[in-house]
């Protein structure tokens, strides 16, 4: 249950950009740019199956990584701090979507990021 915690903390009503701060240079160092680690994050979104994607920050070397999560429990990288997460679960958007519409929920996901409470977990 605590990555759901993660995932409704890092979603908003009010949201806005990403900013220039510690996050955003944290995506440019790993990936080259907000946007190269964005594309990067929704492709693994676009795996078959379902579980999460999961940016994370590795404390050993301060980088911002990424990892799909089958399952809540299993699979996550010790000394890494979730900064976004991304249930990809069919309950959390078969709501509003249909199944093959995945790709629309994940940008509906991104239009809502709290990029202030994400960037707090790297603090
Ligand atoms: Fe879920």
């Amino acid at each position: 249950m605590r990555l759901h915690e993660y995932y409704f903390d890092n979603m908003t009503r009010h949201p806005a950009d990403v900013g220039t701060g510690k996050l955003y240079n944290a995506f440019g160092d790993a990936y080259g740019g907000f946007q190269e680690w964005k594309a990067d994050f929704i492709s693994v979104s676009g795996m078959r199956g379902v579980g999460w994607v999961i940016a994370y920050y590795a404390l050993h070397n301060e980088q911002i990584t990424k990892h799909w999560i089958d399952d809540h429990e299993n699979g996550h990288l010790a000394g890494c701090v979730p900064v976004l997460v991304l249930d990809l679960w069919e309950h959390a958007f078969i709501g509003d979507y249909k199944p093959a519409e995945r790709g629309k929920y994940v940008e509906a996901f991104f239009a809502n990021v709290d990029w202030k409470a994400c960037e707090a977990r790297l603090l």
